[in-house]
């Protein structure tokens, strides 16, 4: 056993999601496993040794530093599942179109949207592109978040969406948090490829053909995805490009059912993929699919919040059903530039309807599964990384409570000190 590093004592709650080391689903989905007057030791190895009083953990450790947690509440680190964290400018424009009547879809008709996004991105440098990202991430990281997924997907072409990769692998390198790359080269079919023979037969072939294998041969993802709705590509397209990236070795995640059903939901089952994404439009086909594949559900309330759509995902149908739930933050410059998970954790109690113990293993153990990662991060308990957050609160239900405000003090990650130091 490794010898202890640092104590974290003095605080009033820990959040431990305590449990299996996978998907939480069902009952287990409402049990965080809070406990009281508890406090951590972490190893000098980076993970957690022991969740127990402070005076046994003073007795097991004498002398070891300590830190005072000022009767706050301890949680794990967020896991936020499923970000577009790498981008250029700001699309602030498009908020005042939707709040006039332009949807979405209809702004991306018009050359806006992902495209607008992609067509700044391939202009930047990648020095330029690591330096907006940098201080993006760092304000996620000071809201609570440990761990984030980023996919690439404002590239859109094979140089430019391996160029993305890079970008995020040399993120991932500078940076404490730890990052996660998914593989989007399939997020639009790029204004460049709408024409016959460069039509979006091409481009599928490109992404398939081409930049699949490259990305896998250089190691640079470790998921791949697919923009599947009505308008952007079809489940049937969406099928050949994620059986192409799963012979490739990648794990697969699909955004499903955002804005209207395509039975999207039902084909990430099929295919068994690591997890379905957005679903404010699933069927109850697409639930019961879901279901039977153990494919978690990765909910992201903020984005239909900030579309002003008045529909969100059915969580509590898919609890009942028995799928596990991730709640992410979908952070993007166009339909989520969130930074804040805890605003996500309000979203998914105040309109999702999820307990708040639901809603904390859904950014925790649940986003850790849906990245793969369910054995390693998402919970304090022995064995598992030290990755936590600090709140300048002394209930975990004041965290989605004090919406829009920022309770986070502090984390931690592999025992490091990573935000607020
Ligand atoms: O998850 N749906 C596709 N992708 C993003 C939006 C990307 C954008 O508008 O830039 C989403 O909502
Ligand atoms: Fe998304």
């Amino acid at each position: 056993m490794s010898r202890a590093a640092l104590l974290l004592l003095n605080a009033a709650q820990v959040v431990t999601c305590a449990g299996p080391a996978r998907a939480r689903r069902g009952a287990e989905q409402g049990d965080a496993a809070v406990r009281d007057r508890v406090g951590v030791a972490v190893g000098a190895d980076g993970r957690i040794l022991a969740v127990d009083s402070d005076a046994a953990l003073r007795a097991a450790h004498p002398g070891v530093p300590e830190h005072d947690c000022v009767q706050g509440v301890l949680t794990p680190g967020f896991v936020d599942s499923h970000t577009h964290a790498l981008f250029g400018r700001a699309r602030y424009e498009e908020q005042e179109l939707r709040a006039a009547g332009v949807g979405y879809m209809e702004i991306a008709r018009r050359g806006g949207g992902i495209h607008a996004s992609v067509r700044d991105l391939r202009e930047r440098s990648a020095d330029d592109l690591v330096a907006l990202a940098t201080a993006r991430l760092r304000r996620i990281a000071a809201h609570g978040t440990t761990t984030l997924e980023v996919k690439s997907g404002y590239g859109l072409s094979l140089e430019s969406e391996l160029r993305s990769l890079r970008v995020i692998r040399r993120l991932a390198g500078e940076l404490p948090l730890r990052l996660v790359p998914t593989f989007l080269g399939a997020h639009e079919v790029p204004l460049d490829y709408r024409e016959a023979p460069r039509d979006r037969e091409a481009y599928i072939a490109l992404v398939t053909g081409e930049m699949i294998p490259a990305v896998a041969a250089e190691g640079l993802a470790r998921f791949a995805d697919v923009f599947c709705e009505p308008g952007v590509y079809s489940a049937d397209e969406s099928r050949r490009i994620l059986t192409a990236a799963r012979a490739a070795g990648l794990g697969l995640k699909l955004h499903a059912d955002e804005l209207e059903n395509g039975a999207a939901a039902e084909l990430a089952a099929e295919l068994r993929a690591t997890s379905a994404d957005h679903l404010a439009a699933i069927s109850e086909a697409g639930i019961q699919a879901l279901a039977a594949a153990g494919t978690v559900a990765t909910l992201l309330p903020g984005t239909m919040l900030f579309l002003g759509r008045p529909k969100q995902a059915p969580a509590r149908a898919l609890v009942q059903a028995g799928v596990p739930v991730a709640l992410a933050s979908d952070f993007n410059p166009g339909t989520s530039p969130t930074v804040s998970l805890p605003l996500v954790l309000t979203l998914g109690v105040s309109q999702l309807r999820l307990s708040v113990a639901e809603a904390f293993v859904a950014a925790t153990v649940n986003g850790a599964a849906a990245l793969g990662l369910a054995d390693e991060i998402g919970q304090l308990a022995a064995g598992f990384q030290a990755d936590l957050a600090l709140f300048d609160v002394r209930d975990h239900r004041e965290i989605p409570y004090w919406y829009g405000d920022n309770r986070c003090l502090r984390t931690w990650v592999g025992g490091r000190p990573c935000a607020g130091a």
